[in-house]
C-alpha cells in the first residue's frame, strides 16, 4: 500500500536578499498579500489537500511566523471587549487551523540543507514540501493535484512550470517525457534528468520546477550524500537528481497560476490580481486603476 502523506515541511529560512530591504528584519514569508501573509496562504492550501501536520523551517529573525500562528491573547481580548466578532474568529481561526511546530536552520545553507533539518520531525514517511514565495491560484490546490499524482505512482513528485528561455536560469529544470496519465498525455512527466539554473543554452527543456514537491523519505539520505552545488548551497535539485539514479521522479504541469511572490515584480502583481479577485473591494480597486493614466 502507497503510505499517505500527512505533513508538509516549510522551509522559510532564507535570507530574502531579492526582498531588501523589506526582509531586513521581516521574514519574507509574512509579506501581506492584500491582508494576509503569504505563508498563510500556503498553509491552507496544504490544508485544503488534506495535509494534518505543518513543519515549519525557520532561521534567525523569524519569531513573527511562529508568533502569526500562535494565540494572540491580548489581541483576542481586545477584540471580544469591543464586540468584534467577526475579526475574532478570523483571528482565532489563524491559530486554530492546523497543527504547526518549528525547527531551526541556523545558517541559510540552502533548499536541500533546509529540507534536511525537518528529517527528525518527518521521520519515514513521504511529505509534501511548500515554497511560501510560490503562491498558486487554482481551483484544487496544487499540493492536492501533486499527492493525486503521488497517490497512483508511489513516487516523488515535483511541480513543474514551463518558463521562457531568458528566466530558465532561475530555475530547477527537467529533462522528462510526457507519460499517458488517465488519457492525459500533456501533464505528467517521468523525470530523466535535472539541472539546477542552467544557461539557457544548457536547458534540457523548459519545464522548470516551482516550489512545491510531494518527496519520499529517501530525500533525506541523498541530501546527506551530495556536496554543495549552485551558490555553494546544498541545493534540492542535486539530491532529486541523485535519487533518479535509484527511484522514479514524476512531474506535474499543474493547473492553476503561480506568482513569485519572493520577487518584487512577481509580489507586485500577485498583490493586484488577489486585491481585483476579492469580493469586498475587487470593484473598487478596478475602478480605480482604470482611473489611472498610464
Ligand atoms: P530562495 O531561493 O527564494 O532563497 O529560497 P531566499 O534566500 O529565501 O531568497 P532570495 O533568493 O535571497 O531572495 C527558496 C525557499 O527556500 C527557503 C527560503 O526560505 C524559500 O522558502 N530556504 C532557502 C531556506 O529555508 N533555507 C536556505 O538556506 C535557503
Amino acid at each position: 500500500m502507497i503510505p499517505k502523506v500527512r505533513k508538509a515541511v516549510f522551509p522559510a529560512a532564507g535570507l530574502g536578499t531579492r526582498f531588501l530591504p523589506a526582509t531586513k528584519a521581516m521574514p519574507k514569508e509574512m509579506l501581506p498579500l492584500v491582508d494576509k501573509p503569504l505563508i498563510q496562504y500556503c498553509v491552507e492550501e496544504a490544508m485544503h489537500s488534506g495535509i494534518q501536520d505543518i513543519i515549519i523551517v525557520t532561521g534567525r529573525g523569524k519569531s513573527s511566523i511562529e508568533d502569526h500562528f500562535d494565540v494572540s491573547f491580548e489581541l483576542e481580548q481586545l477584540l471580544e471587549s469591543k464586540n468584534k466578532t467577526d475579526m475574532l474568529s478570523m483571528v482565532r481561526s489563524i491559530s486554530d487551523m492546523i497543527d504547526v511546530c518549528y525547527i531551526r536552520q541556523k545558517e541559510a545553507l540552502g533548499l536541500g540543507h533546509a529540507v534536511l533539518r525537518a528529517k527528525d520531525l518527518v521521520g519515514n514517511e513521504p511529505f509534501a514540501t511548500v515554497l511560501s514565495d510560490d503562491v498558486i491560484a487554482s481551483d484544487v490546490p496544487c499540493i492536492r493535484q501533486l499527492l493525486d499524482i503521488y497517490e497512483y505512482y508511489g513516487a516523488s513528485v515535483v511541480a513543474l512550470m514551463e518558463v521562457p528561455p531568458d528566466q530558465i536560469s532561475s530555475y530547477g529544470v527537467v529533462d522528462a517525457e510526457p507519460v499517458s496519465h488517465n488519457g492525459n498525455e500533456h501533464r505528467v512527466f517521468r523525470i530523466r534528468n535535472m539541472v539546477e539554473k542552467p544557461k539557457p543554452s544548457d536547458a534540457p527543456s523548459n519545464l522548470a520546477i516551482i516550489g512545491r514537491y510531494i518527496l519520499t523519505p529517501e530525500i533525506f539520505t541523498c541530501i546527506e550524500s551530495i556536496e554543495p552545488g549552485a551558490g555553494g548551497e546544498l541545493q534540492l535539485t542535486d539530491a532529486l537528481k541523485y535519487m533518479l539514479r535509484s527511484r522514479p521522479i514524476y512531474g506535474l504541469k499543474f493547473d492553476g497560476k503561480r506568482y513569485d511572490a519572493g520577487d518584487k515584480l512577481g509580489f507586485l502583481k500577485a498583490t493586484v490580481e488577489f486585491a481585483l479577485n476579492r469580493h469586498d473591494m475587487g470593484d473598487a480597486f478596478r475602478t480605480y486603476l482604470k482611473g489611472l493614466t498610464l
